[in-house]
């Protein structure tokens, strides 16, 4: 049996990136040779075996074809004659069809390296047509790699807007779907990743109200911003998701089915925006005590603050230069409006009601205090 290093690990060692994962593929075994040397089987669907020593993944050399549409339907032949070469072309970029052998020669039957000095992202074969998520993918890497000069070639731009236009991208399972985009607000340059889906009319199915340009730029900007601070992917998701109208961003944000945290975060900015930005008005609102705090009333600040203090971090990004007053003016509203001690209140009597009431009075009378002063 030969045993290759191939895809990200190849690809990232070839960049001179540090690298994450080890990915093998060993060529001419069967699965129980490899249980014999002390390999354990983890693939359910095609075989592939953890290293007894270091835990990393070793996959016989396989072919896939597939069956139906999505990501679901792959049928997979594995045996000892496929070859490392049959085990490249099936995978989706030339960069990362690369293999390694053990005496550290490249192999690289789809001009991997070619492309990598070109800063191409290009399809091997296409078989990349056979999985829709290797659009997101693309995307990503672009995302990735856009800062060292990476693009994708023509020819895979036109292959992902085929695949988009014949319906690939609709039965993309909602959970790799968010997968792809939360590895993307993460990249380099997120922007990338959108500009690509964009293009590919992907993004028109995945979060269409983000195409017209107006709510394009205003999202990518936001992005950039939270990008820029090194801000959470709760952040990152809510900036993105800002130009959303109320109405839109809710149905949204479910059908993405992120997780909780990105979730409330982006409804969140999404239901305080309009007292923040009255449409139609040249200017922000100067918003009285009573409006102040039914921000911080919607926010929860009182039992969440630190999502308070991500929720001031994206408006700042949003919110037009001329704005950003209301920024600081929340923040002070909300320091005052915290210092608030319920127990304080509770040994002067109050209980019931009646103490929720004097809360709310006092945190009025403080916010009042604030912006007045
Ligand atoms: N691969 C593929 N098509 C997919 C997923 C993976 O062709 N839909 C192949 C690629 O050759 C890839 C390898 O499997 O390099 C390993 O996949 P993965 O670990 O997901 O990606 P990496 O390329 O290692 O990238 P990352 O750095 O993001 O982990």
């Amino acid at each position: 049996m030969q045993i290759y290093l191939v895809g990200g690990a190849v690809r990232d060692e070839l960049l001179g990136l540090e690298i994450k994962d080890r990915d093998w593929v060993v060529v001419g075994a069967t699965p129980d040779d490899m249980l014999k040397q002390g390999y354990k089987q983890v693939g359910a669907d095609f075989p592939v075996f953890l290293h007894p020593g270091s835990r990393e993944e070793y996959a016989l050399a396989r072919t896939e074809r597939k069956q139906g549409r999505g990501y679901h339907g792959f049928e997979v032949y594995s045996a000892p004659d496929v070859t490392l070469e049959d085990d490249l072309k099936r995978r989706d970029l030339t960069i990362n069809a690369m293999a390694r052998d053990e005496q550290g020669l490249i192999v690289d039957p789809f001009n991997g390296q070619q492309d990598l000095e070109a800063r191409v992202l290009r399809h091997v074969s296409e078989a990349f047509a056979e999985d829709p998520l290797r659009i997101l993918r693309t995307a990503r890497f672009a995302a990735r790699f856009q800062p060292q000069g990476f693009r994708v070639c023509n020819q895979t731009m036109a292959l992902m807007r085929t695949m988009v236009a014949e319906g690939e991208v609709d039965h993309l399972v909602a959970e790799r779907v968010w997968q792809e985009i939360q590895r993307a607000l993460e990249e380099h340059e997120p922007r990338a990743f959108f500009e690509v889906l964009r293009d590919t009319g992907a993004l028109a199915i995945l979060i269409p109200e983000l195409v017209p340009d107006q709510a394009f730029t205003a999202a990518m900007t936001a992005l950039h911003c939270v990008h820029q601070q090194d801000g959470s992917i709760e952040e990152r998701f809510a900036a993105l998701i800002s130009p959303l109208p109320d109405h839109q961003s809710g149905p949204r944000i479910q059908a993405l089915k992120a997780p909780n945290d990105c979730k409330n975060l982006a409804l969140l900015v999404a239901a305080v925006l309009p007292a923040l930005t009255r449409s139609g008005e040249q200017k922000a609102p100067a918003l009285s005590a009573d409006e102040l705090y039914a921000v911080l009333d919607t926010a929860d600040l009182w039992r969440r603050p630190e999502r308070f203090s991500l929720l001031l971090n994206v408006l700042a990004c949003i919110l037009e230069p001329a704005d950003q007053e209301i920024v600081h003016t929340l923040q002070r509203a909300a320091n005052s409006a915290s210092g608030v001690e319920p127990k304080a209140l509770m040994a002067q009597g109050f209980t019931g009601r009646v103490l929720g009431e004097a809360i709310r009075q006092e945190r009025l009378r403080r916010i009042q205090q604030a912006i007045t002063s």
